[in-house]
């Protein structure tokens, strides 16, 4: 069987396909149920109004009978599709052996997880690095800040605008949402924000991306530097490089290489944050590879526990002997249903050549909304790498108002019509376009299609 006819295997054929306006009397009830048991607090029902009965490939079914392109992979975690065989038949056959014990003592499963996880590793860390178990995102970043500031010394952490790392107490100080933060009632402090370079829009001067990068680095390098600034002793720098939450933001060329050289200027460690960028998302297993540049430090979760909850820090091993035992302990890390599904995940995406492939549909997509995008005044700006892209929708593309109802409405109207689509950025303005990797080309067409016919509908030619 070819790729192709193999990915087409994976999916509903159905999808999209509406029998009922979602959401239908059986969701219906199970959302009422909800709204019931469970807290106020909950965000994606309110977003996706649907109860879901099963799902493969790139493809979900509600308990409606309605079948949807999936376009958000359970906010890109799931990279090689839901019900993956391959995947499925992995974690079958460790749910027949165990699943859990306590979790640091070795297995078969564990070193084989292990063993995969180096090998991906991006240049500089391969054959260097050690692996920290943790068990979310936010975990995984947490012991990544705590590991900087232990082997550096140094309390501050540099975090950008826009970022998202996560709720726990600790790290949600930067993550750049300050409602977040007040929800977590902890006080702002060891954490410097810095501007991210958002090239569309530029929060310092500048005249294209290349320098807007620049004009960041600048400032970045002029509050390290200048000793009466205030900042404190900044012993880590944590940043995602594409910013995902904060807008699917790709940085200009050059950035990360010269943050990398700046934290070397300085003795400060850089964590790449790759928790949504990571796994093959962006067309190479981490997006640091796109730069050339190596981080210190790189958090690892979402895809690759396959949807089973589970993060690891990644650490150059030199750090190692400064490392005492219970650094960043706990109970559950490392379920080795989770190292199960993620020696598939890996397995998967090398058998199957999803990165190349991903490169490819993914800058066939980012044409298609470019294409889109030029017609229609509503969208200012498309960016974007492999299945990362986002598309950003404003009231006017001359002023560059954002469009924060719109993008919901959109959402709305995608849903409506049987394709799933979230929204981000700082606006709440930007759609997302983060699919399984399996996503069929047939599904991207049509999702696209769909996509152009929505935008039609809400706004003027350009
Ligand atoms: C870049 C990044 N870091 C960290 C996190 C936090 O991960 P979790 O939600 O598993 O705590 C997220 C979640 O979206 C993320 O996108």
């Amino acid at each position: 069987m070819s790729i192709e006819s193999e990915l087409e295997s994976l999916s509903f054929p159905e999808a999209p396909k509406i029998i009922v306006k979602p959401p239908g009397p059986k969701s219906l009830e199970l959302l009422r149920a909800q709204e019931e048991l469970e807290t106020r607090a909950l965000v994606y029902p309110k977003a996706f109004r649907f109860a879901i009965d099963s799902a493969r490939g790139a493809t979900i079914r509600d308990v409606d009978g309605n079948y949807y392109i999936d376009w958000v992979a359970g906010i890109a975690v799931m990279n090689v599709g839901h019900n993956n065989p391959y995947v499925a038949q992995a974690i079958k056959e460790q749910l027949d052996r165990y699943w859990h014990w306590m979790s640091e003592v070795p297995s078969e499963v564990r070193i084989r997880f292990l063993r995969n996880l180096h090998s991906i590793l991006p240049e500089g860390l391969r054959g260097r690095a050690k692996v920290m178990t943790t068990v979310t995102g936010a975990d995984a970043c947490e012991a990544a800040i705590a590991l900087a500031r232990w082997v550096t010394r140094k309390p501050v952490v540099m975090a950008f605008e826009g970022a998202y790392h996560g709720v726990h107490q600790g790290i949600v100080m930067a993550t750049a949402k300050t409602e977040l933060q007040h929800f977590a009632g902890v006080p702002l402090v060891n954490v410097v924000r810095v501007p991210y370079p958002y090239p569309y829009r530029c929060p310092l001067p500048a005249k294209d991306p290349e320098d807007c990068g620049n004009a960041v680095l600048n400032y970045i390098e002029h509050l390290l530097s200048d000793p009466y600034t205030g900042i404190g002793e900044v012993g880590a720098i944590i940043v995602e490089p594409i910013q995902g939450e904060g807008g699917y933001i790709v940085p200009p060329r050059n950035f990360l290489r010269g943050l990398r050289e700046i934290a070397d200027r300085h003795g400060i460690l850089l964590i790449a944050d790759e928790v949504q960028t990571g796994v093959g998302r962006t067309g190479r297993w981490w997006a640091v590879e796109h730069f050339g540049v190596t981080p210190d430090i790189m958090c690892v979760s979402k895809a690759i526990g396959g949807g089973i909850p589970t993060s690891f820090i990644v650490y150059r091993s030199e750090y190692d002997e400064k490392v005492p035992e219970m650094f960043h302990f706990g109970t559950y890390r490392a379920n080795p249903l989770a190292l199960a599904a993620g020696s598939a995940v890996i397995e998967y995406i090398q058998s199957r050549n999803l990165l190349e492939r991903t490169r490819q549909l993914g800058e066939y997509a980012l044409r298609a909304f470019e294409d889109i995008a030029e017609r229609y005044q509503v969208i200012g700006d498309v960016r974007g790498l492999g299945f990362m892209i986002g598309i950003e929708l404003v009231k006017d593309a001359r002023t560059k108002e954002p469009g924060a109802e719109l993008a919901v409405q959109v959402r709305k109207e995608l849903f409506e019509r049987g394709v799933l689509m979230h929204t981000c950025g700082h606006y709440g303005n930007v759609m997302r376009f983060m699919a399984p990797l399996v996503l069929t080309r047939r599904h991207l067409d049509e999702g696209i299609r769909v996509f152009e016919e929505v935008i039609r509908g809400l706004s003027t030619h350009k």
